[in-house]
């Protein structure tokens, strides 16, 4: 299996400071050792250095870094698609979560029939219109779906941008903060979710089996996988910038990309929104950062039952 990783130290999807040293957390939590250690073949992209955009005035007088965002994300698509194209399964490591912009646009370059699994605490769907933050790491998706686009107005810097998903395409796992706004978007397009309330009541297993039956039941395709660490509970994953308690346990957590895995069908994983600075303490830091090397190793094929590659017979 070949497994490129890159880091996306991309920030201003928010406000808040550290979520850029999110890449060197993770690296510094043993992310490469754990890859290659499964036996994966890795080619290390680096971490990306974006373009500056030194005079970025919100749009609308609210939605902060519009031209940034959307120039950062156009050298990530770029990336992604030559790493995709190039036979690698492609990991990046955020930074905030609009870098789900580019890298879904830059995996579907190469497949277009992509589907998305979306781990989250949030919906991330708010449009320019809807957001109440104005932070494009609450509104990434919006600028992904065919169907919303008549209701997304163009940012500035963003009009590199194809709209590559449907709506069917689309599975959420661990919502729990969702604005009404979103809510109504998520009801009126139909699109697929599985709330903290749907896996307290179905369990885990029933909710990987929906979820697969929806996106590949038919039809095999390649999966993105998109996953903010804030999908855990807080106790879990404190260095983050929107905790919301009632989150994912680690079991949980593992057995969604246990079984992602188990599919084959894993093209592209985005781990994003681990922020070292917001721990209060190094401990929580550390934390944090390994959890995300336990997803990503967990999605690209370590088990909890152990695992080996090929003895003829033991010593
Ligand atoms: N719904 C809120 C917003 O739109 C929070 C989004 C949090 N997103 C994230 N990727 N952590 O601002
Ligand atoms: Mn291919
Ligand atoms: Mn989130
Ligand atoms: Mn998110």
């Amino acid at each position: 299996h070949s497994v490129a990783v890159v880091g996306a130290p991309f920030s201003r999807g928010q406000k808040k400071k550290g979520v850029e040293y999110g890449p060197a957390a993770i690296r510094e939590a043993g992310l490469l050792k754990r890859l290659s250690m499964l036996g994966c073949h890795l080619k290390d992209f680096g971490d990306l250095s974006f373009t500056n955009v030194p005079k970025d005035d919100p749009y609308n007088n609210l939605v902060v870094y519009p031209r940034s965002v959307g120039i950062a994300n156009q050298e990530l698509a770029e990336v992604v698609s030559r790493a995709v194209s190039g036979g690698y399964s492609c990991v990046t490591m955020g930074g905030d979560h609009s870098l789900a912009i580019g890298t879904i646009i830059g995996h579907a370059r190469h497949h277009p029939d992509l589907c998305v699994i979306w781990v989250d605490a949030h919906a991330d769907i708010n449009t320019p219109l809807t957001t109440v933050s104005g932070n494009i790491h609450g509104q990434p998706l919006s600028f992904l779906i065919r169907e919303l686009q008549d209701k997304v107005p163009q940012l500035p810097g963003f009009s590199w941008i194809k709209p590559c998903l449907s709506p069917p395409n689309i599975v959420y796992i661990g919502l729990r903060d969702v604005e009404p706004a979103e809510h109504f978007i998520l009801k009126s397009f139909d699109i697929q979710y599985f709330s903290m309330r749907d896996i307290d009541r179905l369990g885990i297993q029933k909710v990987m089996e929906q979820t697969f039956d929806r996106l590949i039941g038919k039809r095999k395709r390649p999966i993105h996988l998109s996953f903010d660490i804030d999908a855990f509970d807080p106790k879990l994953a404190p260095a983050t910038g929107t905790p919301v308690v009632g989150g994912l346990t680690y079991r949980e957590g593992l057995y969604i990309t246990e079984e992602i895995h188990s599919t084959g069908l894993l093209s592209a994983l985005d781990l994003v929104e681990v922020n070292p600075h917001l721990a209060t303490s190094e401990e929580e830091a550390k934390a944090t950062a390994s959890l995300a090397v336990d997803v990503i190793a967990s999605s690209f094929g370590q088990t909890r039952e152990g695992g080996h590659i090929a003895y003829d017979h033991l010593p």
